[in-house]
């Protein structure tokens, strides 16, 4: 029996997050396995019920189970909470408490669909595949000081070596079992930050001579993933750059709301999420993508629970639903069928258990 905490959060967190469910339901049932399912408060939502972004209760359930299932947390209405009280911050405090400190993000450009990237076709290329490796709990997210007022504020970057060390080590053990080419992104020429996370980057290459690392300028990378994406496999970046580069890699895939994440710590416990926010110009109207929530669950068969087939049945079903030409609203194009969030997951539901 896996123990799985389900937090649907705000917005059309909670809209993809019942097509995510409905998914376990059906890996559940065709593959005969347990999965105990129980639903957690996070965000917004948690604090009109209770005061608090982040229940005491919500972070005991998380530490007791086998796996996190989240959607999306924040949205106008509480923007107007102090930073540390804010939605965000209940996920950032999460990951740390978990001590989450890797994020996958695999990007995808799925073949049906490479006519209507927001990239030229020719440059995105017949199956790219990619996968940004972001630091979670450190940099700039964390780092102390950080205050405001209105005359003043400060955030401020600050790595450690161990902890640029261990996510680098994550990120050579992928690009070995991937393309053994690894792009390490910083930005060197201006921040010390950065020049720790080179030199550390560099001594841990030195245990990997089969891997080919190169280290690329955040601000030039953000041009070349648009103008040469497939000079890159796995990237590796720090919290901040990977997170504003993983957005910009949605569009390669064709939208946010196609793409997976996996956080990760050092046992199986994982926390898993479309990368998407909580959408408040689409939420209510049961028209948001549900395939990044979706592909979240896929990661987190394979990920947390080794369950390699069903992980792949749902990458499958994801596809076979896009080549049959069914579209949500922000990946729609002329000639295919437009659906709602439960229809595409009705959709891929029925073609796992097939
Ligand atoms: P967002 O990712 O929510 O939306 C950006 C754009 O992409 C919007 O036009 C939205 O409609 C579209 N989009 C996103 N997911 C989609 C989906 N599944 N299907 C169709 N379209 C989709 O980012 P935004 O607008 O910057 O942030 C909105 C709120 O979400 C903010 O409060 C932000 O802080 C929060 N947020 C929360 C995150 C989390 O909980 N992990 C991550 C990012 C943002
Ligand atoms: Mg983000």
């Amino acid at each position: 029996m896996h123990k799985i905490v389900v937090i649907p959060g705000d917005g059309i967190g909670v809209e993809v997050m019942s097509q995510g469910v409905r998914i376990l339901g059906v890996i559940s049932e065709k593959y005969d396995v347990g999965f105990q399912l129980e639903e957690a408060t996070m965000g917004g939502g948690a604090f009109d019920e209770l005061g608090t972004c982040l229940p005491e209760s919500t972070v005991r359930l998380c530490e007791e189970s086998d796996a996190i299932l989240f959607g999306a947390a924040g949205g106008p209405k509480w923007d107007v909470l102090p930073s540390e009280k804010r939605p965000e911050r209940a996920l950032a405090v999460l990951r740390k408490q978990l001590e989450l400190f890797v994020n996958l993000r695999p990007v995808k450009a799925r073949k049906s669909m490479i006519g209507a990237l927001p990239v030229k076709p020719e440059i995105v290329g017949e199956g790219l595949d990619m996968v940004m490796v972001r630091e979670l709990t450190g940099g700039i997210y964390y780092g102390l000081p950080k205050e405001g007022n209105s005359e003043k504020a400060v955030d401020s970057m600050v790595y450690t070596a161990g902890e640029v060390e261990r996510i680098a080590r994550v990120a050579f053990d992928l690009a070995r079992k991937r393309s053994r080419r690894l792009a390490s992104i910083d930005k060197e020429n201006m921040m010390e930050a950065s020049k720790l996370w080179r030199a550390v980057v560099i001594k841990v290459a030195e245990d990997y001579p089969d891997v080919e690392l190169r280290h690329v300028l955040v601000d030039n990378c953000s041009f070349q993933i648009v103008a040469a994406p497939r000079q890159f496999d796995v990237m590796l970046a720090g919290n901040m750059f990977g997170d504003i580069l993983s957005d910009e890699l949605g569009a390669l895939a064709g939208s946010l709301g196609m793409c997976p994440s996996a956080s990760l710590g050092y046992g199986k416990l994982g926390l898993y999420e479309p990368i998407h926010g909580t959408a408040p110009d689409i939420a209510g109207k049961g028209i948001a993508n549900p395939i990044g929530m979706i592909l979240s669950v896929a990661m987190m068969l394979h990920y947390s629970f080794d369950m390699e087939e069903a992980a792949e049945d749902v990458e499958k079903a994801v596809d076979a639903v896009l080549d049959r030409g069914y579209r949500t609203a922000d990946i729609t194009e002329k000639d295919k069928r437009t659906v709602g969030t439960a229809e595409m997951g009705d959709l891929i539901a029925q073609e796992v258990y097939s």
